[in-house]
């Protein structure tokens, strides 16, 4: 018998969608950098991607666990044509504050209808988020410091911040 809420099951399906559509939004700009033989940063992306995707793993086995039900929603198309690397970084950023606030709201639903068991996972996404947040704006910072694109590609190095 299912031990979490219609209600909670219905959100956590929800964000599994917005996991991975990350994972889709960031495929594609892995793609826009591989077009361009930018790899290292096309490889930055493709391991977001990887994460994005366990994201959405992580919330299914809750669902599951908690004997409720998974269903994976239709994923829209993403934008995959950006006009510079700035570009590209500035919309990860705001995407992952995006997701933030989506967390937050999760936080917030669970505590109002008291799926107190759902709330350790919740703060494992609000702590995760502040690292993803923190990966897009080093990011950006670090292309500051660049006046060619190749050298930034070289030099930027992928802080293993895995799961
Ligand atoms: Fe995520
Ligand atoms: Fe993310």
């Amino acid at each position: 018998m299912a031990n979490i809420s219609d209600k909670m099951n219905e959100a956590l399906n929800k964000q599994i969608g917005e996991e991975l559509e990350s994972a889709y939004i960031y495929l594609g700009m892995a793609n826009w950098f591989e077009e361009r033989t930018l790899v290292k940063l096309a490889d930055w992306f493709d391991n977001q991607a990887k994460e994005e995707f366990a994201h959405a793993m992580k919330f299914k086995t809750h669902i599951l666990e908690r004997g409720g039900k998974v269903h994976y929603p239709m994923l829209r198309e993403q934008k995959q044509d950006w006009s510079n690397i700035m570009e590209i970084l500035e919309a990860t950023l705001a995407h992952e504050q995006f997701i933030t606030g989506k967390i937050s709201e999760l936080y917030e639903l669970a505590q109002e209808i008291k799926e107190y068991s759902t709330l350790p996972l919740l703060l494992w996404f609000i702590e995760e988020q502040v690292e993803e947040e923190d990966n897009a704006m080093a990011l950006i910072d670090r292309y500051k410091g660049y006046k060619n694109d190749f050298n930034f590609d070289h030099h930027v190095v992928r802080e293993e911040a895995q799961e």
